[in-house]
């Protein structure tokens, strides 16, 4: 069995929340090649979107293996250090722990692992994600794995007619549940339709009985009375040969869908397709972007990158997301571009609350007072 986990975080900003060092790409490329060549790793490639940086590493230790996740803390420690020697925005920003404890569960960084036996041939896309939340696989996933409207497969393919299971977190309550598909597909759209709050973890092939996708969904801590945790996700797909195709895996990213996150993480964006290159969200903190690395896995070693989205089939996404980010930002501070109160990740609420205090009265006292009979 392979294990191919993604590992990422936000160590220190270049310029603001915008990009990573290349001194930090560098730092952590010569970490992993190091554990490639002393065996922890089969092999590993390192990434970014954003302001985020990714470990994409393959290895036989399965998920959650402490080796892997303390050589990733460690990784992120080094790169936090190069931050703060250089002056770099947020500095170690996704380290909320000081120590590390067995595996990065709560800890801060995000991963996404999918432990499997490779098929003769195995291909699978890396999705990585900045200035959004877990939530925003939601809509992709579910037309990949189960509208036939994207993936042609679900109808034509027998290996995928039977259809998928999709795993759901609850991400307030710290709870799952399974969804069998197609059977359950109004159920399941009435949970993910809220990507807030319920988030697909996992989907498995009924066919193959094989895991096919698998997201870095992260828990959220209720802190005075708001949920934090929510962090920039990244996502694998498995393709091909009984799951969907490379094209139906990238196909709903051709419609720019509005995510929650962008500026200050608490607003509606559209979710933007980039290349690699263009992957450094700056207008408004956004839009959103989204990057596809596709790998053939051979004898557990990544055969690639290639950039997916650097094709010019998404340019009309792309254009998309521009208009969509034209037209949401005109509505300011005012929803649906800004989120709804709870989802806010800054808020000023409470202490308004507490100074306005006073000057609230209630409504009935002044219709008590219109309604009182006039008296001659
Ligand atoms: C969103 C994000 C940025 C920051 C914003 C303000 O996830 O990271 O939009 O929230 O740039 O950052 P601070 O509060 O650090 O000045
Ligand atoms: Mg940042
Ligand atoms: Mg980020």
């Amino acid at each position: 069995m392979i294990t191919l986990s993604i590992i990422k975080a936000d160590t220190g900003g270049f310029v603001g929340h915008t990009a990573v060092h290349p001194d930090m790409i560098a730092e952590a490329r010569h970490r992993v090649e190091h554990m490639v060549d002393s065996e922890l790793l089969i092999d590993g490639h390192v990434a970014s979107c954003g302001d985020d940086m990714s470990l994409i590493m393959t290895h036989q230790h399965g998920p959650d293996a402490r080796l892997i996740h303390s050589f990733a803390w460690d990784t992120f420690q080094a790169t936090t250090h190069i931050a703060q020697r250089l002056g770099l925005y947020g500095a170690g920003q996704d380290l909320l722990s000081d120590a590390f404890s067995g595996n990065l569960r709560g800890m801060g960084p995000g991963y996404a692992e999918l432990e499997f036996e490779e098929r003769p041939s195995e291909p699978v896309i890396c999705f990585l994600a900045d200035k959004t939340e877990p939530g925003a696989w939601n809509l992709p996933l579910y037309k990949m794995f189960a509208d036939p409207f994207n993936t042609a497969g679900l109808v034509i393919d027998a290996k995928m007619h039977a259809g998928f299971e999709f795993e759901v977190y609850d991400l307030f309550e710290e709870k799952r549940i399974f969804f069998d598909c197609p059977a359950d597909l109004y159920d399941l759209l009435m949970f993910i339709g809220a990507p807030a709050r319920y988030v697909v973890h996992g989907v498995r092939s009924k066919t193959l009985d094989q895991t096919a996708a698998a997201t870095s969904t992260q828990r959220l801590s209720l802190i005075a009375g708001k949920y934090v945790g929510k962090d920039d996700p990244v996502m694998i797909v498995r393709c091909q040969s009984g799951l969907p195709a490379v094209g139906e895996a990238l196909e709903p990213f051709s419609f720019s869908f509005t995510v929650g996150g962008a500026m200050r993480g608490s607003h509606h964006a559209p979710l933007m397709p980039v290349s690699a290159e263009d992957s450094h969200p700056a207008r408004f903190d956004g839009p959103p972007r989204v990057v596809a690395l596709g790998f053939q896995v051979h004898e557990g070693r990544l055969i690639g990158p290639r950039d997916l989205f650097a094709d010019p089939s998404f340019d009309e996404a792309r254009r998309q997301a521009n208009h969509a980010m034209d037209y949401l930002r005109r509505h300011g501070p005012f929803e649906p571009h800004r989120l709804p109160l709870e989802d806010l990740e800054y808020t000023t609420m409470p202490q308004l609350a507490a100074r306005l205090a006073d000057r609230w009265s209630p409504m009935t006292t002044a219709l008590a007072e219109q309604e009182a009979p006039i008296t001659p």
